[in-house]
C-alpha cells in the first residue's frame, strides 16, 4: 500500500470522494467505484465515459454540473430514445474537514412519473434542500475543454466561472445569486406590466440588498485569489484579476452602496423598461484577467497561455481554499487536462496538486500521460462502462 497524503497543507482533510455510485447516469446503467483520498486519473478511448464520471461528481455541488446541461439530459437514454425513462442518481461518500458524509442526489420524478428539472438531495439519508446543503457539504471546482475559450467569449461564462469559485469559498453565494436574479426578474415584470411604484420600490430594495451582497462576495474571491496567485513552480503564469463593468466601477462600499444602487434602480426604471432588461447591476460584471508576465489581457494571449492562466487561477483558488480558517482543498475536476500540457508543465501540475493536497480527478485518452503521478495518484482504465484499476 502507498501512503495516502489526503490532507491539505492546513492539516485539514481535503475533500475526497471515497465511494461513488451511479444509476442510469448517461452511459452508465450502474457503476460503483471505491477510491482512496489520492488524486484519481481516468484513461480511456474517446466516448468511453470519462467526462461522464467527472460530470456526476460535479453534480454533488449545487447547479447544473460541469456540462451546464439540463438535469434531465444526464438521464440515460438508449439510442433513438427521445425521452429518458429512469431518473438518474449519484450517490457518494465524501470526506471533508467536517467528517465523512453520504451524499445522494438525482432527478425527482413528478407524481405522474414525468422527469423534469426537479432535483432531490439527501445528506446522510436525510432529505436536504439541494442547493444550499450540497454546497455546504462538498466543494468542487472544475476546468473543462469547453472553458478553453472563456477569455474570448461573452462575459457570462467568466461570471459563471467567478461565481463557481466563489461558491467553493462561500456556500451561501448560490442563494444570494438566486435571490438577486429573482428580484431582477420580478422588477422587470412589474416594469412591463406598469406595476405600482410602492411594489417597485420594495422589489428594488431586495435587488439592491442581494446585488450588493453578490458583488461583495465576488470581490472577496478576487481578493483571496490575489493573495494566492503566485504559483508554486512558475510553470503556470501569474494572472492579475479584476472585476470590471459599470456597476463595479461606480459602486460604493457598505450601506451607502446599497442606498445608491436603490436610487440608481429607481432612476433607471424608464430606460430599463424600454430596453426590456436591467442595464445596471452586478449581473453585467466581467472578470478581467491579465497575463502578468506578458503584460497583456488574457484574450490577447496564445491558446496555450490562456489555458495555463486558467489552470493557474483554479490552482490558486484551491490553494486559497485550503488556507481558509475552516477550509480544505476542494475536489478538482480537470477534464482532458493532460493533453494540453507539455511534459514539463504536466509534471508541474501534478506537483502542485500534490502540494495542495487536493483530490484531483483528471482524464486523458492515454494512461502514459499520468506516468509522472506515480504512487501519488490512482488510475483507472475506462472501457465498456466499467472502471478497472491500472
Ligand atoms: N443521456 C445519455 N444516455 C446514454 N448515453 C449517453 C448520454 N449522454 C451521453 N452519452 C454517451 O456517453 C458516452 C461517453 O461520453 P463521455 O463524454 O464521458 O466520453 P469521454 O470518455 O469523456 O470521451 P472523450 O475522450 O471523447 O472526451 C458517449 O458515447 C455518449 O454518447
Ligand atoms: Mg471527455
Amino acid at each position: 500500500m502507498f501512503a495516502v497524503p489526503a490532507s491539505s497543507p492546513s492539516g485539514r482533510q481535503a475533500y475526497a470522494v471515497r465511494r461513488l455510485a451511479l444509476t442510469a447516469f448517461r452511459s452508465y446503467p450502474a457503476l460503483t467505484l471505491e477510491t482512496d483520498a489520492r488524486p484519481v486519473w481516468l484513461a480511456g478511448e474517446n466516448g468511453a465515459g470519462k467526462t461522464n464520471i467527472l460530470e456526476a461528481i460535479s453534480l454533488l455541488s449545487p447547479g447544473r454540473g460541469l456540462r451546464g446541461a439540463a438535469l434531465v439530459e444526464s438521464a440515460r437514454r438508449m439510442p433513438g430514445e427521445a425521452e429518458p425513462k429512469t431518473p438518474w442518481a449519484v450517490a457518494a461518500r465524501v470526506e471533508g474537514p467536517d467528517g465523512s458524509f453520504d451524499i445522494g442526489t438525482g432527478l425527482q420524478p413528478q407524481p405522474d412519473g414525468r422527469l423534469t428539472e426537479k432535483r432531490a438531495a439527501h445528506i446522510n439519508g436525510a432529505p436536504a434542500p439541494a442547493s444550499a446543503a450540497l454546497g455546504e457539504t462538498c466543494r468542487v471546482v472544475w476546468l473543462t475543454p469547453a472553458m478553453d475559450r472563456l477569455f474570448l467569449e461573452s462575459p457570462g461564462g467568466r461570471r459563471r466561472f467567478l461565481d463557481r469559485l466563489t461558491l467553493a469559498f462561500e456556500p451561501g453565494h448560490g442563494r444570494v445569486a438566486s435571490a438577486y436574479e429573482r428580484a431582477t426578474r420580478e422588477r422587470m415584470k412589474l416594469l412591463k406590466d406598469g406595476g405600482e411604484a410602492t411594489w417597485l420600490t420594495a422589489i428594488e430594495a431586495q435587488m439592491a440588498a442581494s446585488g450588493v451582497a453578490l458583488a461583495n462576495a465576488r470581490a472577496r474571491t478576487a481578493e483571496r485569489l490575489k493573495a494566492d496567485l503566485a504559483p508554486l513552480t512558475g510553470a503556470f503564469p501569474q494572472g492579475l484579476i479584476a472585476i470590471t463593468g459599470s456597476f463595479e466601477e461606480t459602486r460604493m462600499p457598505g450601506d451607502e452602496g446599497e442606498a445608491r444602487f436603490r436610487e440608481m434602480l429607481a432612476r433607471r426604471r424608464r430606460a430599463d423598461a424600454e430596453a426590456g432588461r436591467s442595464l445596471y447591476g452586478p449581473h453585467t460584471a466581467d472578470l478581467a484577467v491579465t497575463h502578468l508576465g506578458r503584460g497583456r489581457p488574457a484574450a490577447e494571449c496564445s491558446t496555450g497561455e490562456q489555458k495555463a492562466l486558467l489552470i493557474g487561477l483554479v490552482l490558486a483558488a484551491a490553494r486559497a481554499q485550503a488556507r481558509e480558517p475552516a477550509g480544505a482543498a476542494p475536489l478538482l475536476l480537470l477534464d482532458e487536462i493532460a493533453a494540453h500540457l507539455d511534459a514539463v508543465r504536466r509534471a508541474a501540475l501534478f506537483d502542485e496538486i500534490a502540494a495542495i493536497g487536493a483530490q484531483a480527478w483528471m482524464t486523458g485518452t492515454d494512461s502514459s500521460l499520468f506516468a509522472e503521478m506515480g504512487p501519488r495518484g490512482q488510475g483507472f482504465y475506462v472501457t465498456n462502462g466499467a472502471l478497472n484499476p491500472i
